[in-house]
Formats: C-alpha cells, sequence, structure tokens
C-alpha cells in the first residue's frame, strides 16, 4: 500500500494488528493541544495522552524551545566517566519531587529499561550486602512492565509471555490479580476494598513456598495500567510496603504510568501515602516529546553499592550497568521544560480536578450500555470493560477502538477494556465527546 510518496509495508509496527492496519491505515501527520491531524486532514482527540505521555497536550512550546536550544548547544555527549549539564539538573529536579529518600536517578530510555534496570539494581544491592542469594523477584499477574525479557519475566500479561517461556527469568513468581470482577465491578473515584486480604497469600505461600530471604524484590503498578486500570484493594500498598520491610525485601513501583500526575498527585506513591524503595518513571516525564526512562533509588541503595566498593581502587566501577543514551542532554532539556510546565501550568492539580468529570461522565454515560460489565475510574483515567465475544478475546474492544478512531476519538483498547486517559488540560467538552462517541460505539457493536 502507497500513501503519498511512500510505501507503506517497510514498517513493522509494534503490538498493532499490521495486517488489518494495512486494509485500513491510521495515519497522524500533525498535533495540537488535545488534537491530532490524520493523513487524510480528520481532526482525532488524543483520548489517551498518546499512551500516557502527553501529560501538558501536544505541541508545547516551552519544550519545543529548549529542544530546538539544546541541539544549538550541547547535541550530545557520552553518559560513560563524563557526563553534561543537564542531566544533573534534570536528575536534581526529578529527585525533588520523589518522596523521602529516593534520590539517586538512574537514567535511561523507556519504561522497559527502567524495569530490567531496577531488577539489576536489586541484585546489585543485596549482593553488595553479603545477600547474593536474594535472586527471586516477585511479579503480579497481569502487570506490565515492558517488553524486555526482565519487565516480561516479572510481567503478568499472557499474551505477551506466552511465545518466549522457555527464555524468561528462571527466578520469579507473581502474586495473584487485585480484581474481583463481582464485588467491584463499578469503582468511581474510590478504592475497592475487600473482604479478604488479598495479600495473605504473599505471607502465607510465596514467601514460604520460596524462603523470604532469598527474595530480592516484589514490583508492581500502584495501579495495574496496561491490564486495563484495575484499582488496588484499600490498604493493599500499605500493606505490601510492610510485608517487604518485614522481610528485607525491596518493593519496586513501577510509576512509568502512574508518575508525573495521572492521579493528580506527582506519583501513586504519593497518592497512596507509601514510599518504595525504586520508583521506575518514563512517559510523562519527557511529555511523551523525546524517549526517556528512569529508576530512583532510596540514598541507602546507593550507599550500599558505594559502601561495597570501599576497600576497592577509585577507578573501580560500582554499577556495571548504563545505556548509550542515559541521560541523553536534548531528552534532559526535554524533561526540564516538562517538570517547569507541569509546576507553571499546575497541570497535577488541573489533572485532579479533571478526574472526577472524567469518572462522573463513564459512569453516567455507559453504566447499563449492552456488554458492559466493569466500569473504573481513579485519577485522570478510566476504563470500561465488556463481555468477550466467545472465541473472539479482544475482538468486540478492537472494534469499538476502530469505531471510535472513525468518529474522532483515540481511546486505547486493552484485552477487554476501552480506556480514557487524556492530557492534565482536558476540558469538559472534550470529556463529553470522547465519552459519548465511545457510548455510540459501543451500542453500535452491541
Ligand atoms: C507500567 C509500565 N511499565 C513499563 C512500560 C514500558 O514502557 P516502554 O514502552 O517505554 O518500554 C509501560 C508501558 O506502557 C508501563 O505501562
Amino acid at each position: 500500500m502507497a500513501y503519498n510518496e511512500f510505501r507503506m509495508d517497510n514498517q513493522w509496527l509494534p503490538f498493532t494488528p499490521n495486517r488489518s492496519f494495512q486494509k485500513d491505515p491510521r495515519i497522524f501527520v500533525a498535533a495540537d493541544g488535545m488534537h491530532f491531524t490524520t493523513h487524510d486532514g480528520k481532526q482525532v482527540i488524543d483520548g489517551i495522552s498518546s499512551l500516557w505521555c502527553v501529560g501538558a497536550g501536544h505541541n508545547r512550546k516551552p519544550i519545543n524551545e529548549a529542544i530546538k536550544k539544546q541541539l544549538d548547544t550541547l547535541d550530545y555527549a557520552t553518559a560513560f566517566s563524563v557526563s553534561n549539564d543537564k542531566a544533573f539538573r534534570a536528575a536534581e529536579m526529578i529527585a525533588a519531587m520523589t518522596p523521602g529518600n529516593l534520590n539517586k536517578v538512574l537514567f535511561c530510555n523507556s519504561g522497559s529499561e527502567a524495569a530490567d534496570t531496577s531488577l539489576k539494581v536489586a541484585l546489585a544491592y543485596h549482593r553488595a550486602r553479603g545477600e547474593g542469594h536474594r535472586n527471586l523477584f516477585i511479579g503480579r499477574e497481569r502487570g506490565y512492565h515492558g517488553v524486555n525479557f526482565g519487565g516480561m519475566s516479572v510481567g503478568g500479561i499472557p499474551a505477551n509471555r506466552k511465545m518466549y517461556g522457555s527464555a524468561l527469568l528462571p527466578r520469579v513468581d507473581h502474586l495473584r490479580f487485585i480484581h474481583d470482577p463481582v464485588n467491584h465491578a463499578y469503582i468511581h473515584n474510590q478504592e475497592p476494598v475487600w473482604n479478604e486480604d488479598i495479600l495473605l497469600e504473599l505471607e502465607n505461600r510465596l514467601l514460604p513456598l520460596h524462603d523470604a530471604s532469598n527474595v530480592a524484590a516484589v514490583i508492581v503498578e500502584p495501579i495495574a495500567g496496561s491490564a486495563g486500570w484495575y484499582i488496588p484493594p484499600q490498604g493493599y500498598l500499605k500493606r505490601l510496603r510492610e510485608i517487604c520491610d518485614k522481610h528485607g525485601i525491596l518493593l519496586i513501583f513501577d510509576e512509568v504510568i502512574t508518575g508525573f500526575g495521572r492521579l493528580g498527585t506527582a506519583f501513586a506513591s504519593d497518592y497512596y501515602g507509601v514510599q518504595p524503595d525504586m520508583l521506575n518513571f518514563a512517559k510523562a516525564v519527557t511529555n511523551g516529546v523525546i524517549p526517556m526512562g528512569g529508576v530512583v533509588c532510596t540514598d541507602r541503595i546507593y550507599d550500599a553499592m558505594m559502601g561495597a566498593h570501599g576497600s576497592a581502587p577509585d577507578h573501580a566501577i560500582e554499577f556495571f550497568h548504563g545505556y548509550t543514551y542515559s541521560g541523553h542532554p536534548v531528552a534532559c532539556a526535554a524533561a526540564i521544560a516538562t517538570l517547569d510546565l507541569f509546576r507553571e501550568e499546575q497541570l497535577f492539580e488541573r489533572a485532579g480536578e479533571m478526574a472526577p468529570v472524567l469518572g462522573d461522565a463513564m459512569h453516567s454515560a455507559l453504566k447499563g450500555l449492552p456488554n458492559v460489565i466493569s466500569i473504573r475510574s481513579l485519577g485522570l483515567a478510566a476504563a470500561v470493560e465488556l463481555s468477550s465475544m466467545p472465541g473472539l478475546p479482544g475482538k468486540r474492544a478492537f472494534d469499538i477502538f476502530m469505531d471510535c478512531y472513525k468518529h474522532g476519538v483515540l481511546v486505547r483498547n486493552a484485552g477487554e477494556n476501552l480506556v480514557f486517559a487524556p492530557p492534565y488540560i482536558v476540558e469538559k467538552s472534550h470529556i463529553d465527546t470522547m465519552v459519548n462517541v465511545l457510548a455510540d460505539a459501543i451500542q453500535r457493536h452491541a
């Protein structure tokens, strides 16, 4: 297939049904504020912040200008054994935003790299303290930590794992999923309450099975984002923190989606009042404009890694890990400008203000429509879950995604869910359009 002057059969699209795409391409050529312009001149509302990235909206001049200026000043410098001024400033700003003693930022380029980086830090930290036997990781069913081998292994989305069974990390187990489809079908800006303690499984089964002294880290998304916005029960993260503390296990929060404002706070860690030992970030840190990810570690982790080398010569590297583009000056300039913009325009607060507007609209417009079995909203994100078509998992949600696109709204289909997570600059009128288009599409595909 050809579009204008270029052929369309050389790009293999990620996480996309390529054959269907070739028949019915969806190509963006411009974006501004809340909207894309498509190759055929239509406007589409970005209902998902371009996969949780574009918190400040598209085409933000202060970010664009910072990038242009950086290109003309210091385009690139290697990150190994030297560094650049913007990387230190970006790290300082991020450390000032993350809670407590999360102060040491290891930069990378994506959420997937952040996941693998955090797992490697966990192993290296325990080894530095003479506990190298702590080498087992615990993730959670339906968790998503990207597509690299570490993140995929601790992740729990079956379709992402099933081809790679023999190559997944061997020392991994998973917590059970956090959603009760019967009692917590409708969650409206609140935390579900469970009658049972779903973390008893960790205390009474997983830790005795593996012996807690062998566990390096537990890694979870505070809210299960990619699976379809599933919200943890009340007290879950606090209790997870307590169990990890009791057994000397590191707790990693993957905040690639929840970080930088999605819940109306800087991080989910702030929202829930629970501090992890490592906090993974990516996406919104640069407003999605330039790839960047990172892991913020506690001082304790950093000090242990440095202390272990106390008797080593000065030239000895303490952590054999890093990427060519760790702390890339252009990405860091974008991050600095993005974080300044978030603060100047009080965009996290705005996300918090718009959260109930989105939640109200989703619940009032979609509850009771055909096939709707669950609606969950918290922060500036909400999902509607539909019953599966017999023998065709995901088809109904995909068809509705396509229908919405044709009617000018980008929604995210995740399994049987359709998810909205708009930029923080969203107005009520956009939300009304998004939700009405979705409601009509759900009816059309009944
Ligand atoms: C929680 C979480 N971790 C990691 C990732 C992977 O990030 P990336 O696609 O930048 O590698 C994602 C992506 O959606 C995510 O939601």
